[in-house]
């Protein structure tokens, strides 16, 4: 059986803007297997990204837990998750600010 290297239980993400409250995530729960290559899918604005964030530990969920391995990243202080990103995560953002101010 494969070894689930990362696992999101019950994740929910919620923004608040003013009076309005955004669920984009609710009670999300997936598993990502040790070795897979793995693809998020879904329309802009679905909340690929907010799912993202929220499992490499760039930002928190409202509710939920994460696991990577044995650890429950979503109990991490600020110092602990950037130590988990250095050592565990690599980023590809979608926009690339500097590179397009240089290409004018
Ligand atoms: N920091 C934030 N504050 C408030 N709302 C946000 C924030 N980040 C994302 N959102 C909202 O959450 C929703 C999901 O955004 P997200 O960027 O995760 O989508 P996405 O699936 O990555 O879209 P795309 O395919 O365009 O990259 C959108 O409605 C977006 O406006
Ligand atoms: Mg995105």
């Amino acid at each position: 059986m494969s070894e689930t290297i990362l696992k999101a239980t019950d994740l929910s993400k919620t923004f608040s803007n003013e009076s309005v409250q955004q669920h984009v995530l609710r009670n999300l729960n997936l598993e990502i297997y040790k070795g897979d290559f793995t693809v998020i899918m879904g329309n802009s604005g679905s909340g690929k990204s907010t799912l993202l964030y929220a499992l490499s530990g760039m930002d928190r969920p409202t509710l939920g837990k994460i696991n990577y391995g044995d650890e429950d990243i979503s109990g991490y202080s600020n110092d602990k998750l950037a130590k988990f990103r250095k050592n565990h995560c690599g980023f590809v953002f979608q926009q690339n600010y500097l590179n397009d101010t240089m290409r004018g």
